[in-house]
Protein backbone atom coordinates (compact mmCIF):
# COMPACT_ATOMS: atom_id res chain seq x y z
CA UNK A 1 0.00 0.00 0.00
CA UNK A 2 1.07 3.91 -0.76
CA UNK A 3 -0.06 6.97 1.07
CA UNK A 4 -1.33 10.01 -0.82
CA UNK A 5 1.39 11.72 0.70
CA UNK A 6 4.31 10.04 -0.82
CA UNK A 7 2.30 9.63 -4.14
CA UNK A 8 4.80 12.27 -5.82
CA UNK A 9 7.82 9.63 -5.23
CA UNK A 10 5.84 7.41 -7.59
CA UNK A 11 4.95 9.34 -10.81
CA UNK A 12 5.09 6.92 -13.63
CA UNK A 13 4.66 4.01 -11.36
CA UNK A 14 1.36 1.82 -10.55
CA UNK A 15 0.51 1.99 -7.07
CA UNK A 16 -2.24 0.47 -4.65
CA UNK A 17 -3.98 2.10 -2.07
CA UNK A 18 -7.05 2.69 0.30
CA UNK A 19 -8.88 5.54 0.68
CA UNK A 20 -12.48 6.89 1.07
CA UNK A 21 -14.27 8.65 -1.42
CA UNK A 22 -15.10 12.50 -0.49
CA UNK A 23 -16.27 13.65 -4.14
CA UNK A 24 -16.97 12.30 -7.13
CA UNK A 25 -18.15 13.93 -10.95
CA UNK A 26 -18.32 13.07 -14.30
CA UNK A 27 -20.82 10.99 -16.92
CA UNK A 28 -20.56 9.26 -19.63
CA UNK A 29 -16.88 7.71 -20.59
CA UNK A 30 -15.48 9.26 -17.30
CA UNK A 31 -15.84 9.80 -13.68
CA UNK A 32 -13.63 11.84 -11.19
CA UNK A 33 -13.06 10.23 -8.02
CA UNK A 34 -12.04 12.60 -5.13
CA UNK A 35 -10.12 9.98 -2.46
CA UNK A 36 -8.49 11.17 1.14
CA UNK A 37 -6.91 8.19 2.74
CA UNK A 38 -5.65 10.51 5.89
CA UNK A 39 -2.14 11.28 4.75
CA UNK A 40 -3.60 13.38 1.80
CA UNK A 41 -6.03 14.03 -0.88
CA UNK A 42 -5.57 13.22 -4.53
CA UNK A 43 -7.99 12.90 -7.57
CA UNK A 44 -8.37 9.26 -9.37
CA UNK A 45 -9.67 9.40 -13.15
CA UNK A 46 -11.35 6.26 -14.17
CA UNK A 47 -11.70 6.43 -17.88
CA UNK A 48 -14.31 3.60 -19.47
CA UNK A 49 -11.76 2.22 -21.89
CA UNK A 50 -8.97 1.87 -19.39
CA UNK A 51 -11.16 -0.37 -16.89
CA UNK A 52 -13.19 -3.99 -16.88
CA UNK A 53 -16.89 -2.58 -17.57
CA UNK A 54 -17.75 -4.12 -13.72
CA UNK A 55 -14.97 -1.85 -12.16
CA UNK A 56 -16.58 1.34 -14.28
CA UNK A 57 -20.02 0.66 -12.54
CA UNK A 58 -18.68 -0.11 -9.23
CA UNK A 59 -16.50 3.46 -9.64
CA UNK A 60 -20.29 4.81 -10.65
CA UNK A 61 -21.81 3.42 -7.74
CA UNK A 62 -19.50 4.42 -4.85
CA UNK A 63 -20.89 7.44 -2.42
CA UNK A 64 -19.41 9.57 -0.17
CA UNK A 65 -17.52 8.55 2.17
CA UNK A 66 -17.37 5.03 1.00
CA UNK A 67 -13.93 2.94 1.50
CA UNK A 68 -12.22 1.66 -1.63
CA UNK A 69 -9.01 -0.16 -2.57
CA UNK A 70 -7.64 1.31 -5.70
CA UNK A 71 -4.70 0.58 -8.15
CA UNK A 72 -3.43 3.15 -10.46
CA UNK A 73 -0.76 4.79 -12.31
CA UNK A 74 0.84 8.13 -10.82
CA UNK A 75 0.80 10.75 -13.52
CA UNK A 76 2.36 14.65 -12.71
CA UNK A 77 -0.27 17.10 -13.16
CA UNK A 78 0.98 20.33 -12.22
CA UNK A 79 -2.81 21.92 -11.74
CA UNK A 80 -3.61 19.27 -9.17
CA UNK A 81 -2.77 19.83 -5.27
CA UNK A 82 0.12 17.94 -4.66
CA UNK A 83 1.13 17.77 -7.96
CA UNK A 84 -0.17 14.51 -9.09
CA UNK A 85 -3.28 12.30 -10.24
CA UNK A 86 -4.29 8.64 -10.26
CA UNK A 87 -5.27 7.05 -13.60
CA UNK A 88 -7.37 4.01 -12.36
CA UNK A 89 -6.89 0.65 -13.20
CA UNK A 90 -8.50 -1.15 -10.71
CA UNK A 91 -11.15 -0.79 -8.40
CA UNK A 92 -12.99 -2.57 -5.19
CA UNK A 93 -14.81 -0.58 -2.26
CA UNK A 94 -13.79 -2.17 0.93
CA UNK A 95 -17.01 -0.69 3.07
CA UNK A 96 -20.69 -0.43 2.39
CA UNK A 97 -22.40 2.25 1.02
CA UNK A 98 -23.76 5.31 3.14
CA UNK A 99 -26.31 7.40 1.50
CA UNK A 100 -26.87 9.08 4.86
CA UNK A 101 -23.46 10.84 5.52
CA UNK A 102 -24.62 14.34 6.60
CA UNK A 103 -21.87 17.03 5.38
CA UNK A 104 -22.14 16.82 1.59
CA UNK A 105 -19.80 18.78 -0.52
CA UNK A 106 -22.34 22.21 -0.56
CA UNK A 107 -21.82 24.98 1.67
CA UNK A 108 -22.41 24.05 5.16
CA UNK A 109 -23.22 26.07 8.38
CA UNK A 110 -20.28 26.23 10.99
CA UNK A 111 -22.93 25.09 13.96
CA UNK A 112 -23.82 22.11 11.77
CA UNK A 113 -20.46 21.05 11.23
CA UNK A 114 -19.73 21.65 14.97
CA UNK A 115 -22.27 19.04 15.56
CA UNK A 116 -20.85 17.20 13.29
CA UNK A 117 -16.87 17.39 14.44
CA UNK A 118 -16.76 13.49 14.57
CA UNK A 119 -16.72 13.41 10.75
CA UNK A 120 -16.18 17.54 9.95
CA UNK A 121 -12.28 16.11 11.16
CA UNK A 122 -12.57 13.98 8.03
CA UNK A 123 -12.88 17.47 5.64
CA UNK A 124 -9.97 19.37 4.04
CA UNK A 125 -10.02 22.45 6.66
CA UNK A 126 -10.10 20.45 10.27
CA UNK A 127 -7.63 17.90 8.49
CA UNK A 128 -5.16 20.78 7.88
CA UNK A 129 -5.77 22.16 11.17
CA UNK A 130 -5.60 18.75 13.11
CA UNK A 131 -2.16 17.96 10.97
CA UNK A 132 -0.42 22.08 11.86
CA UNK A 133 -1.53 20.99 15.57
CA UNK A 134 0.54 17.60 15.55
CA UNK A 135 3.76 19.61 14.37
CA UNK A 136 3.57 22.36 16.57
CA UNK A 137 3.01 19.60 19.77
CA UNK A 138 6.07 17.60 18.37
CA UNK A 139 8.17 21.22 17.73
CA UNK A 140 7.22 21.68 21.30
CA UNK A 141 8.77 18.33 22.63
CA UNK A 142 11.84 19.11 20.48
CA UNK A 143 12.26 22.54 21.55
CA UNK A 144 12.41 21.62 25.01
CA UNK A 145 14.71 18.96 24.56
CA UNK A 146 17.60 20.24 22.81
CA UNK A 147 17.35 23.68 25.23
CA UNK A 148 17.98 21.03 28.14
CA UNK A 149 14.52 21.22 30.11
CA UNK A 150 12.92 17.85 31.83
CA UNK A 151 9.12 17.26 30.44
CA UNK A 152 7.47 17.85 33.91
CA UNK A 153 3.42 16.84 34.65
CA UNK A 154 1.62 18.45 36.73
CA UNK A 155 -1.60 17.43 38.14
CA UNK A 156 -4.76 18.25 37.19
CA UNK A 157 -6.88 17.97 40.46
CA UNK A 158 -5.25 21.30 42.24
CA UNK A 159 -5.99 22.14 45.73
CA UNK A 160 -5.75 26.12 44.96
CA UNK A 161 -6.35 28.42 42.45
CA UNK A 162 -3.44 30.47 40.97
CA UNK A 163 -4.84 32.47 38.23
CA UNK A 164 -7.75 34.19 40.42
CA UNK A 165 -10.64 32.51 41.88
CA UNK A 166 -13.57 33.06 39.26
CA UNK A 167 -12.60 30.92 36.59
CA UNK A 168 -12.12 28.01 38.85
CA UNK A 169 -13.82 24.38 38.11
CA UNK A 170 -14.61 23.08 41.70
CA UNK A 171 -14.99 19.30 41.97
CA UNK A 172 -16.95 18.16 45.19
CA UNK A 173 -13.97 15.16 47.01
CA UNK A 174 -16.62 12.70 48.34
CA UNK A 175 -18.35 15.43 50.62
CA UNK A 176 -15.46 15.70 52.48
CA UNK A 177 -13.16 18.46 50.80
CA UNK A 178 -12.85 20.29 47.56
CA UNK A 179 -10.23 20.08 44.95
CA UNK A 180 -10.06 21.95 41.64
CA UNK A 181 -9.72 21.24 38.02
CA UNK A 182 -6.21 22.99 37.15
CA UNK A 183 -5.91 26.42 35.72
CA UNK A 184 -2.30 26.17 35.59
CA UNK A 185 0.63 23.77 36.02
CA UNK A 186 2.74 26.85 37.02
CA UNK A 187 2.76 26.40 40.80
CA UNK A 188 3.67 22.90 40.84
CA UNK A 189 6.29 23.60 37.40
CA UNK A 190 8.25 25.68 39.82
CA UNK A 191 8.57 22.77 42.22
CA UNK A 192 9.63 20.97 39.44
CA UNK A 193 12.45 23.77 38.81
CA UNK A 194 13.85 23.59 42.07
CA UNK A 195 14.39 19.92 41.15
CA UNK A 196 15.84 19.51 37.77
CA UNK A 197 17.27 23.45 36.82
CA UNK A 198 14.59 23.34 33.51
CA UNK A 199 11.15 21.96 33.43
CA UNK A 200 8.34 22.62 31.62
CA UNK A 201 4.76 21.04 32.06
CA UNK A 202 2.41 20.34 28.89
CA UNK A 203 -1.19 19.48 29.25
CA UNK A 204 -4.86 20.37 29.39
CA UNK A 205 -6.10 23.51 31.67
CA UNK A 206 -9.66 24.44 32.27
CA UNK A 207 -10.51 27.78 33.06
CA UNK A 208 -14.46 28.52 33.71
CA UNK A 209 -14.64 31.38 31.13
CA UNK A 210 -18.38 32.49 31.42
CA UNK A 211 -17.34 34.80 28.19
CA UNK A 212 -17.84 33.95 24.63
CA UNK A 213 -15.24 35.17 22.51
CA UNK A 214 -12.99 33.75 20.03
CA UNK A 215 -10.16 32.96 22.06
CA UNK A 216 -11.59 31.09 24.70
CA UNK A 217 -12.39 27.21 25.47
CA UNK A 218 -13.19 25.88 28.87
CA UNK A 219 -10.48 23.28 27.89
CA UNK A 220 -7.16 24.00 26.82
CA UNK A 221 -3.89 23.04 26.13
CA UNK A 222 -0.87 24.99 28.05
CA UNK A 223 3.07 25.00 28.00
CA UNK A 224 4.55 25.74 30.84
CA UNK A 225 8.54 26.02 31.16
CA UNK A 226 9.93 27.30 34.32
CA UNK A 227 13.60 27.76 35.28
CA UNK A 228 15.94 28.24 38.60
CA UNK A 229 17.53 30.27 38.12
CA UNK A 230 15.85 32.86 36.24
CA UNK A 231 14.82 36.26 35.83
CA UNK A 232 12.54 38.08 33.65
CA UNK A 233 14.78 39.10 30.81
CA UNK A 234 16.06 35.24 30.24
CA UNK A 235 12.27 34.62 30.50
CA UNK A 236 11.47 36.75 27.23
CA UNK A 237 14.58 35.62 25.45
CA UNK A 238 13.37 31.97 26.05
CA UNK A 239 9.82 33.20 25.04
CA UNK A 240 11.25 34.69 21.64
CA UNK A 241 13.66 31.82 20.72
CA UNK A 242 10.27 29.28 21.63
CA UNK A 243 7.80 30.77 19.50
CA UNK A 244 9.83 31.97 16.37
CA UNK A 245 10.85 27.92 16.75
CA UNK A 246 7.82 26.91 16.67
CA UNK A 247 6.59 29.50 13.65
CA UNK A 248 9.61 28.03 11.21
CA UNK A 249 8.67 24.24 11.88
CA UNK A 250 5.83 24.45 10.48
CA UNK A 251 6.38 26.60 7.72
CA UNK A 252 9.35 24.02 6.97
CA UNK A 253 6.80 20.75 7.31
CA UNK A 254 3.33 22.35 6.66
CA UNK A 255 3.47 24.24 3.66
CA UNK A 256 0.82 22.03 2.16
CA UNK A 257 -1.57 22.44 4.84
CA UNK A 258 -0.85 26.42 5.24
CA UNK A 259 -1.59 26.78 1.23
CA UNK A 260 -4.71 24.48 1.54
CA UNK A 261 -5.82 26.83 4.44
CA UNK A 262 -5.12 29.87 1.85
CA UNK A 263 -3.06 31.07 4.88
CA UNK A 264 -0.91 33.97 3.11
CA UNK A 265 2.49 32.78 4.54
CA UNK A 266 4.45 36.90 4.24
CA UNK A 267 2.08 37.27 7.54
CA UNK A 268 4.68 35.00 9.62
CA UNK A 269 7.99 36.07 7.77
CA UNK A 270 9.05 38.53 11.07
CA UNK A 271 7.46 35.37 13.62
CA UNK A 272 9.79 33.45 12.10
CA UNK A 273 12.90 35.66 12.00
CA UNK A 274 12.76 36.65 15.66
CA UNK A 275 13.84 40.18 17.18
CA UNK A 276 10.13 40.44 18.52
CA UNK A 277 9.81 44.14 19.72
CA UNK A 278 9.80 44.54 23.75
CA UNK A 279 7.90 47.61 25.21
CA UNK A 280 6.38 48.15 28.99
CA UNK A 281 2.66 48.64 29.35
CA UNK A 282 3.02 51.89 29.76
CA UNK A 283 4.54 52.27 26.37
CA UNK A 284 2.02 50.33 25.31
CA UNK A 285 -0.68 52.57 26.22
CA UNK A 286 0.49 55.40 24.50
CA UNK A 287 0.57 53.40 21.14
CA UNK A 288 -3.17 52.61 21.54
CA UNK A 289 -3.89 56.05 22.35
CA UNK A 290 -2.21 57.28 19.52
CA UNK A 291 -3.83 54.90 16.67
CA UNK A 292 -7.44 56.05 18.26
CA UNK A 293 -6.53 59.14 18.16
CA UNK A 294 -6.02 59.26 14.47
CA UNK A 295 -8.50 56.66 13.49
CA UNK A 296 -5.96 54.05 12.46
CA UNK A 297 -7.83 50.86 13.31
CA UNK A 298 -8.04 47.61 12.25
CA UNK A 299 -10.91 46.36 10.73
CA UNK A 300 -12.17 44.73 13.27
CA UNK A 301 -11.87 47.31 16.08
CA UNK A 302 -14.84 48.86 16.29
CA UNK A 303 -14.47 52.93 16.12
CA UNK A 304 -16.00 54.05 19.11
CA UNK A 305 -12.90 52.00 21.52
CA UNK A 306 -11.41 53.81 24.25
CA UNK A 307 -7.78 54.63 25.49
CA UNK A 308 -6.60 52.61 28.58
CA UNK A 309 -5.94 54.17 31.93
CA UNK A 310 -3.13 53.78 33.25
CA UNK A 311 -3.84 50.45 36.01
CA UNK A 312 -6.67 48.75 33.95
CA UNK A 313 -5.94 45.54 31.90
CA UNK A 314 -5.83 45.61 28.08
CA UNK A 315 -8.99 44.12 26.71
CA UNK A 316 -9.46 42.38 23.51
CA UNK A 317 -9.71 45.26 20.81
CA UNK A 318 -6.41 47.10 22.26
CA UNK A 319 -4.33 44.33 21.57
CA UNK A 320 -5.73 43.94 18.31
CA UNK A 321 -4.74 47.61 17.93
CA UNK A 322 -1.33 46.85 19.36
CA UNK A 323 -0.76 43.81 17.36
CA UNK A 324 -1.29 45.59 13.77
CA UNK A 325 1.19 47.69 14.90
CA UNK A 326 3.93 45.29 14.72
CA UNK A 327 4.68 43.10 11.61
CA UNK A 328 5.57 39.92 14.67
CA UNK A 329 4.57 39.13 18.02
CA UNK A 330 5.52 41.89 20.48
CA UNK A 331 5.94 41.71 24.10
CA UNK A 332 4.34 44.24 26.50
CA UNK A 333 6.42 43.99 29.73
CA UNK A 334 5.63 45.43 33.25
CA UNK A 335 2.04 45.57 33.49
CA UNK A 336 0.57 46.96 37.18
CA UNK A 337 1.00 44.66 39.70
CA UNK A 338 -2.10 44.98 41.02
CA UNK A 339 -3.56 43.49 37.84
CA UNK A 340 -1.51 40.57 37.80
CA UNK A 341 -1.38 37.59 39.40
CA UNK A 342 -0.11 37.57 43.52
CA UNK A 343 3.25 35.66 42.52
CA UNK A 344 5.06 38.06 40.19
CA UNK A 345 7.60 39.69 41.56
CA UNK A 346 7.70 43.47 41.62
CA UNK A 347 10.23 45.67 39.29
CA UNK A 348 12.45 46.81 42.29
CA UNK A 349 12.72 50.25 40.25
CA UNK A 350 9.49 50.61 40.46
CA UNK A 351 7.11 47.97 42.87
CA UNK A 352 3.81 49.26 41.03
CA UNK A 353 4.50 47.39 37.85
CA UNK A 354 5.88 43.69 37.91
CA UNK A 355 8.56 41.64 36.67
CA UNK A 356 6.03 40.11 33.97
CA UNK A 357 5.41 39.83 29.98
CA UNK A 358 2.54 39.12 27.95
CA UNK A 359 3.27 38.17 24.02
CA UNK A 360 0.56 39.44 21.75
CA UNK A 361 0.39 38.11 18.03
CA UNK A 362 -0.12 40.14 14.87
CA UNK A 363 -3.55 40.16 13.17
CA UNK A 364 -5.71 40.25 15.98
CA UNK A 365 -4.79 37.09 17.76
CA UNK A 366 -4.23 38.76 20.90
CA UNK A 367 -2.23 37.22 24.19
CA UNK A 368 -0.29 34.17 23.37
CA UNK A 369 1.72 34.37 25.81
CA UNK A 370 1.88 35.26 29.67
CA UNK A 371 4.78 34.85 31.91
CA UNK A 372 6.64 36.80 34.61
CA UNK A 373 9.44 36.38 37.69
CA UNK A 374 8.39 34.54 40.54
CA UNK A 375 8.36 36.14 43.88
CA UNK A 376 11.64 34.41 45.54
CA UNK A 377 11.31 35.93 49.20
CA UNK A 378 9.22 33.83 51.55
CA UNK A 379 7.77 37.20 53.49
CA UNK A 380 6.55 38.77 50.28
CA UNK A 381 4.99 36.06 48.91
CA UNK A 382 3.13 35.21 52.20
CA UNK A 383 2.13 38.86 52.15
CA UNK A 384 0.81 38.41 48.65
CA UNK A 385 -1.37 35.35 49.43
CA UNK A 386 -2.53 36.95 52.27
CA UNK A 387 -3.40 40.31 50.53
CA UNK A 388 -5.59 38.27 48.25
CA UNK A 389 -7.44 36.31 50.49
CA UNK A 390 -6.36 32.83 49.58
CA UNK A 391 -5.92 30.55 51.94
CA UNK A 392 -2.24 29.87 53.23
CA UNK A 393 -2.71 26.45 54.30
CA UNK A 394 -3.26 25.37 50.78
CA UNK A 395 -0.06 27.08 50.21
CA UNK A 396 2.45 25.73 52.79
CA UNK A 397 3.94 23.43 50.19
CA UNK A 398 4.44 26.52 47.84
CA UNK A 399 5.74 29.00 50.56
CA UNK A 400 8.66 26.13 51.09
CA UNK A 401 9.74 26.61 48.05
CA UNK A 402 10.39 30.09 49.15
CA UNK A 403 12.34 28.84 52.75
CA UNK A 404 14.31 26.12 51.53
CA UNK A 405 17.52 27.20 48.78
CA UNK A 406 14.86 30.03 47.01
CA UNK A 407 16.67 31.69 44.21
CA UNK A 408 14.46 34.03 41.68
CA UNK A 409 13.05 32.06 38.84
CA UNK A 410 10.83 32.86 36.06
CA UNK A 411 8.41 30.99 33.16
CA UNK A 412 5.48 31.83 31.30
CA UNK A 413 2.05 29.70 29.96
CA UNK A 414 1.93 29.44 25.77
CA UNK A 415 -2.01 28.56 25.24
CA UNK A 416 -1.45 25.71 22.29
CA UNK A 417 -4.90 26.53 20.34
CA UNK A 418 -4.38 30.58 20.28
CA UNK A 419 -0.78 29.88 18.62
CA UNK A 420 -2.56 27.45 16.78
CA UNK A 421 -4.95 29.64 15.49
CA UNK A 422 -2.71 32.59 14.47
CA UNK A 423 -0.28 30.22 12.51
CA UNK A 424 -3.18 28.60 10.51
CA UNK A 425 -5.08 32.22 10.38
CA UNK A 426 -8.23 30.42 11.46
CA UNK A 427 -10.84 32.65 12.98
CA UNK A 428 -11.93 31.11 16.23
CA UNK A 429 -9.95 29.04 18.48
CA UNK A 430 -12.75 26.23 18.47
CA UNK A 431 -11.15 25.01 15.49
CA UNK A 432 -7.34 24.54 16.84
CA UNK A 433 -8.49 21.70 19.09
CA UNK A 434 -10.10 18.08 17.30
CA UNK A 435 -13.32 18.35 20.23
CA UNK A 436 -14.16 21.93 21.76
CA UNK A 437 -15.02 22.59 25.16
CA UNK A 438 -17.15 25.73 25.60
CA UNK A 439 -20.39 27.03 27.52
CA UNK A 440 -22.35 26.32 24.43
CA UNK A 441 -20.89 23.25 23.29
CA UNK A 442 -19.70 19.76 25.24
CA UNK A 443 -20.54 17.66 22.10
CA UNK A 444 -19.70 15.63 20.52
O1 LIG B 1 -1.87 34.33 31.02
P1 LIG B 1 -2.26 33.05 31.70
O2 LIG B 1 -3.46 33.05 32.54
O3 LIG B 1 -0.97 32.60 32.48
C1 LIG B 1 -0.88 31.58 33.39
O4 LIG B 1 -1.70 30.73 33.56
C2 LIG B 1 0.48 31.48 34.01
N1 LIG B 1 0.37 30.62 35.22
C3 LIG B 1 1.46 30.94 33.03
C4 LIG B 1 2.84 30.79 33.59
O5 LIG B 1 3.49 31.79 33.86
N2 LIG B 1 3.29 29.55 33.75
O6 LIG B 1 -2.43 31.92 30.58
C5 LIG B 1 -1.36 31.62 29.71
C6 LIG B 1 -1.87 31.50 28.28
C7 LIG B 1 -2.51 32.78 27.73
O7 LIG B 1 -1.53 33.67 27.27
C8 LIG B 1 -3.34 32.22 26.60
O8 LIG B 1 -2.54 31.98 25.46
C9 LIG B 1 -3.79 30.87 27.15
O9 LIG B 1 -2.90 30.53 28.19
N3 LIG B 1 -5.17 30.91 27.66
C10 LIG B 1 -6.25 30.38 27.05
N4 LIG B 1 -6.37 29.74 25.87
C11 LIG B 1 -7.59 29.31 25.52
N5 LIG B 1 -8.69 29.45 26.27
C12 LIG B 1 -8.62 30.08 27.47
N6 LIG B 1 -9.70 30.18 28.24
C13 LIG B 1 -7.35 30.57 27.90
N7 LIG B 1 -6.91 31.22 29.01
C14 LIG B 1 -5.59 31.40 28.85
MG1 LIG C 1 -2.67 36.22 30.76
Amino acid sequence: MTSIRTLGAHVGETVTLSAWLTDKSGKGKIQFLKLRDGSGFVQATVFKGDVSEDVFEAAKRLTQEQAVTVTGEVRADERAPGGVELSVRGLSPISENHAEYPITPKEHGIEFLLDQRHLWLRHRRPWAVMRVRDCVQRSIVQFFHQEGFVRFDAPFFTPNAAEGTTELFEIDLFGEDKAYLSQTGQLHAEAGAFAFGKVYTFGPTFRAEKSKTRRHLLEFWMVEPEVAPGNHASNMDLQERFVSFLVRRVLEECRAELDLLGRDVSKLKGAAEGNYPRVTYTEALEIIRKHIGEGDLPPNVQSDVQPVEWGDDLGAPHETILGHHFDRPVMIEKYPAAIKAFYMQPDPADPKVALCDDMIAPEGYGEIIGGSERIHDYELLKSRIEHEGLPLDAFDWYLDLRRMGSVPHAGFGMGLERVIAWITGIDHIREAIPFPRMLTRMKP
